[in-house]
């Protein structure tokens, strides 16, 4: 088991947002987290990679456990530098006055102690321009100048450059035409496919990430109500009713 999370709970001041959230993922699994706004997904991903972030919750409770050992108290930076887990949040976070190339680069900071980082940083930065063309098409741009989707590509694109080979995606299709929406999750699936990484993803797009993922859970109000391979959740009556529209 690459990932386990237990019984986790978690808090903002005294409101418990998640009420013993249980789920797990293993190397190589494309899961999803769906649920509708404010059922806790946000506050899942946050609580597995805990930015050190003023809005970021408490956990209060569980346990997250990496391959076998908790990283409660693992501090976040480690989780990045050691290439256990990235997370690209909600509504992307790139450098607007820095140009995509520089995005890119500043992002390969985990290679910085290994002799060969400069080869390791142009290969995935190649590989990353490969994945989405437009990026390389734009490197001298500055990111605030790039279109959302761009910027989501950028988002991805800066969380493989860390190498961590396994990456956590909060709502990766907001905001998304769904052309580009689905070259989003083209690109994930190669990443997955080829490159063999892990990947986590929550959606409130429940019919996307159901065709994406192989299996997932339904998050609702802070605990998990469902669970099962896509085909299971999208022929499950609550989960069609509730997020597939009926
Ligand atoms: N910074 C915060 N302070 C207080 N409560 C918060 C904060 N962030 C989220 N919450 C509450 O925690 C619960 C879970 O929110 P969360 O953001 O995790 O949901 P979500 O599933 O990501 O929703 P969305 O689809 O809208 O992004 C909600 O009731 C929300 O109001
Ligand atoms: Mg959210």
């Amino acid at each position: 088991m690459l990932l386990e999370v237990r019984d986790l709970k978690a808090s903002y001041g005294n409101i418990e947002a998640l009420h013993g959230v249980s789920f797990n993922i293993d190397r190589g699994e494309i899961v999803t987290l769906i649920g509708a706004n404010g059922a806790g997904k946000t506050s899942t991903l946050m609580s597995l990679a805990r930015l050190p972030r003023p809005e970021a919750p408490v956990i209060s409770g569980g346990d997250i456990v990496y391959e076998g050992r908790s990283i409660l108290r693992t501090e976040p930076h480690i989780l990045i530098q050691t290439k256990m887990m990235v997370l690209v949040p909600e509504g992307r976070h790139i450098f607007g006055n820095l140009t995509v190339q520089e995005n890119l680069q500043i992002a390969a900071f985990p290679h910085r102690r290994d002799v060969n980082r400069h080869i390791i940083a142009a290969e995935i930065q190649d590989m990353v321009y490969e994945l989405f063309p437009q990026l390389k098409e734009r490197r001298r741009q500055r990111g605030e100048l790039l279109s959302g989707g761009e910027q989501q590509m950028l988002a991805v694109g800066r969380a493989l450059m860390t190498g961590c080979d396994f990456i956590l995606l909060d709502e990766p299709s907001m905001g998304l035409a769904p052309k580009l929406m689905y070259e989003m999750f083209r690109a994930l699936r190669q990443l997955n496919f080829v490159k063999h990484i892990t990947i986590l993803v929550v959606e409130q797009n429940a019919k996307v990430a159901l065709e994406f993922a192989s299996r997932g859970y339904v998050l609702k109000t802070g605990e998990i109500i469902a669970s099962g391979s896509s085909a299971e959740l999208a022929a499950n009556q609550d989960v069609k009713k509730a997020y597939l529209g009926g």
